[in-house]
């Protein structure tokens, strides 16, 4: 089983929306994935309360998950967590437990900055155990836009991988969050954006497994 938790200390970043489409393109490709929600405000858990075709959705307290998930392991293939903001306890049972953190990142200065909390703590556990792997997630990029252009270079000078995919700014991920739907339904671009992280989040998991 392998488990991506989607970190950042920061709301409103684009965690939910990245563990809600992730989770649906995955169980789409046939694996067996349980969606974790990690947030008090239990968005995951409405949005698949809402949805038909949802993955199965729990909902975790913090702290807790490090012991829970490894329970999941008979039923499923993947586990994705939905993060919490500001949670340190949280974010470092999530950490302890992840095999890949995904940290979505807006295109902004603060907002690199924000990350910061949640990287300092997947590299003190990556000094205890080697893992997880950690890679940001640009979310909410406005095409061609400088901000959008040069958050690729700032990013690249922290120790943790950027996707090529992103997440651009569109209305179908606002949409398809309140209705229990997800991107991959609305179609169009981010359809498109969902299939390619989707991709390269099998591709890290699959290159982490033949190490
Ligand atoms: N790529 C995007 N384009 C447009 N709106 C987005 C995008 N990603 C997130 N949002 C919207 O921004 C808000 C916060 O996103 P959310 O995924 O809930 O963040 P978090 O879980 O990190 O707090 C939501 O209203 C969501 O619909
Ligand atoms: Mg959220």
């Amino acid at each position: 089983m392998h488990v991506v938790a989607v970190l950042n200390q920061k709301g409103g970043s684009g965690k939910t929306t990245i563990a809600t489409n992730l989770a649906t393109a995955l169980q789409r490709r046939g694996y067996r994935v349980a969606l974790v929600d990690a947030d008090p405000q239990k968005t995951a858990s409405e949005w698949a309360a809402r949805g038909e075709d949802t993955p199965p959705t729990y909902e975790a307290t913090a702290g807790s998950l490090h012991e829970n998930v490894p329970a999941l392991r008979e039923a499923f293939d993947i586990v994705v967590i939905d993060g919490a903001p500001r949670m340190t306890k949280l974010a470092t049972s999530a950490v302890k437990t992840a095999d890949l953190v995904l940290i979505p990142v807006q295109p902004s200065g603060a907002d690199i900055w924000a990350a910061e909390d949640i990287l300092d703590i997947v590299e003190e556990r990556q000094r205890v155990t080697g893992e997880p792997r950690a890679a940001f997630v640009v979310s909410r990029a406005v095409a061609g836009t400088n901000l959008a252009e040069s958050i690729q270079g700032a990013l690249e000078s922290y120790e943790a991988d950027v996707l090529e995919s992103r997440t651009g700014h569109r209305v179908a991920y606002t949409e398809a969050l309140g209705a229990g739907i997800s991107a991959l339904d609305t179609g169009g671009k981010a359809a498109n954006e969902v299939e390619s992280l989707t991709d390269e989040v099998i591709e890290l998991l699959i290159q982490k497994n033949e190490q």
